[in-house]
Formats: C-alpha cells, sequence, structure tokens
C-alpha cells in the first residue's frame, strides 16, 4: 500500500528554521524536509547534520539541502527567513527588512507550481503572513502564521503551575497580534469544566484576578526575557511550527491560535491575526468566534488596528 508521501520544505535554515526541522525529525512528522537557504552551503551543512541523526531518531526521513523547483510538490512550505529581534526590538521594528527578504522567497515559491500551504514563522508574524498571501495570490485559507500559537502555550505552562493543572486541561487562548498589543480573553478561558475567573472567585482569595494580568503580561513580555538571557527564541517557535505543521499533514481539524486572515469575523477584515482556527489539511478550516467582552473587543480591534497601520505604512 503506498501511502503518501509527507513532504515538506523549509526556507530559512537559522536557529527558528533548524529548531523545527529537529522537531519535525524528532517528532516522525513528516516523510520529506527540504531545506533551502540563500546560504546554500548551511543548508547541505544542516542537512548532513540531520540525517547523521537519524539512526538515533529510527527514522527514515529524507533529508536535503533543495531549490525552489522542490516546492513544486510540497504540502507545506515553512518560512522561517529573515532578520530576528535583537535586545530591545520589537517584532514589528523588523518589518521593512523582512518584507525585503520576502520580496525575494515568495514568488519562486509560486512559480515552481507550488500548492499546498503556507506556515509562516517569520516576524512580525501576522503581516509577514498578510504579505505572504498577498504575493502569493493563495486563498488566504492557505496562507497561515503561527500567530499567538507560541503565546497560548506559554499561557497555559503558566496557568497550569499557577493552579496546579496539567496545561492541557487549562482552555485558555492569546489573541491578536503576535506582540505587544496581544490579550488574553479571560471571559472564555476554562480551567477544564470551570471558568478561570469562576475559579478565582471561589478560591477564598488563593487564586486571584491580578495574577491573571501578571500571567497575561509574563506571556506578553517573555520573548523579550529569554532575547535578553539567550540572545533569540527558537525552541518554543520551533515546537509550535511542527504542532501547526502535524495539524496540516494530519488533517486534525485540531483548534489553534494561528495567524489567520479575518474576513469579517469578530467584525474585522482584511487582516491576518492569532485567533482560534480548526486547523486541517486545507490549512484554516474555520475561525472561531468567541463571544469577547466588550473590553476584549476593544483590545482585539486595537490589535488589529496596529497590525493594518504598519503594514499600510510598508514600502512594497
Ligand atoms: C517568540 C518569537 C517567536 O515569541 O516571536 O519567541
Amino acid at each position: 500500500m503506498k501511502f503518501n508521501n509527507r513532504k515538506v520544505v523549509l526556507i530559512g535554515t537559522g536557529m527558528v528554521g533548524m529548531s523545527y526541522a529537529y522537531s519535525m525529525l524528532n517528532q516522525g512528522v513528516c516523510d520529506e524536509l527540504v531545506l533551502i537557504d540563500v546560504d546554500k552551503k548551511r543548508a547541505e551543512g544542516e542537512a548532513m547534520d540531520l540525517n547523521h541523526g537519524l539512526a538515533f531518531a529510527g527514522s527514515n526521513m529524507k533529508i536535503y539541502a533543495g531549490e525552489y523547483a522542490d516546492c513544486a510538490d510540497a504540502d507545506v512550505v515553512a518560512i522561517a527567513a529573515g532578520v530576528a529581534q535583537k535586545p530591545g526590538e520589537t517584532r514589528l521594528d523588523l518589518l521593512q527588512r523582512n518584507a525585503e527578504v520576502f520580496r525575494s522567497i515568495i514568488n519562486p515559491v509560486t512559480e515552481s507550481g507550488f500548492n499546498g500551504i503556507f506556515l509562516v514563522a517569520t516576524n512580525p508574524v501576522d503581516i509577514m503572513t498578510r504579505i505572504t498571501c498577498e504575493i502569493s495570490g493563495f486563498n488566504p485559507r492557505r496562507v497561515l502564521g503561527t500567530g499567538t500559537a507560541l503565546d497560548t502555550a506559554r499561557l497555559r505552562y503558566l496557568l497550569g503551575d499557577y493552579f496546579g493543572v496539567d496545561p492541557r486541561n487549562m482552555h485558555a487562548y492569546v489573541m491578536g497580534e503576535h506582540g505587544d498589543s496581544e490579550f488574553v480573553p479571560w471571559s472564555q478561558a476554562m480551567l477544564a469544566t470551570k471558568p478561570i475567573l469562576d475559579v478565582c472567585r471561589d478560591s477564598g482569595g488563593k487564586f486571584t484576578e491580578d495574577e491573571m494580568e501578571n500571567i497575561s503580561e509574563e506571556v506578553r513580555t517573555a520573548a523579550y526575557k529569554i532575547i535578553d538571557a539567550k540572545r533569540a527564541t527558537y525552541y518554543g517557535i520551533g515546537m509550535a511550527m511542527t504542532r501547526i505543521t502535524r495539524a496540516i499533514l494530519g488533517d486534525e481539524n485540531s483548534v489553534l491560535t494561528v495567524s489567520a486572515m479575518l474576513r469579517g469575523e469578530y467584525g474585522q477584515n482584511r487582516v491576518y491575526v492569532g485567533v482560534p482556527c480548526v486547523v486541517n489539511r486545507n490549512g484554516v478550516r474555520r475561525v472561531l468566534e468567541m463571544n469577547l467582552t466588550e473590553e476584549e473587543q476593544k483590545k482585539l480591534d486595537a490589535s488589529c488596528d496596529t497590525l493594518r497601520e504598519s503594514f499600510d505604512s510598508l514600502k512594497m
């Protein structure tokens, strides 16, 4: 029986891209992984290094440095190319430089005949995903970004630690820009079967709403702290990319807060932003609309305005 060959092309073999590649290999998420980088020698070296670990991973994944033509029959093209934040830089500060990089990447991919799903991780990811959509001309549902998937994982980790519950049972989401204007719609956050705000209210002061705000801030500033400590973040985002790729290749219909184009949802249009989406082999199957409070809706609107203004400021 011939199984589908699950093929992924990674563009950008820096620390984020290679954390993704390493995670994809160790989790056995695809059958063929192609590495593309402007520095071909680096891509070849990275492929060699991973191949020498195959035996330890019990994997027969095909890994090689390739060309844009290899995108033709790929299921997913993941993009992690571009410059990363330096200490003191915001993600939005990277926009002009990474837009230049994307202008040289997207067209060769589409010219190869690629007909799969774009997964963008390069920051500012919401705007870079929209740029990918605009340049490629792909249906927006087939162009998604890592969005606030990593932020949501950070939130669940911190909530799990605070409440002493497995993070997988913390059903809470980070929405908005993957950046300074992101927020947590606490009215929608559940600790397994109970609203988190009710858990706090009924805890006799053991758990507090103030601490929820502190946790939101800890999530919002996490990347700055990691960058300050070790110059860059890459393991978390690499694993977030792997999780999203697994949902696509596995046709999972999993709910993940990826960066998706809003087309009327939450009263917003023509903006890519982190929202809970059903993700499967066709990309974003559906954007899930939560019943936000007036205050939460205002935060989402402000985040969308920030992203649209930044996109409009681009000299494309
Ligand atoms: C972070 C980078 C991926 O949040 O923006 O770690």
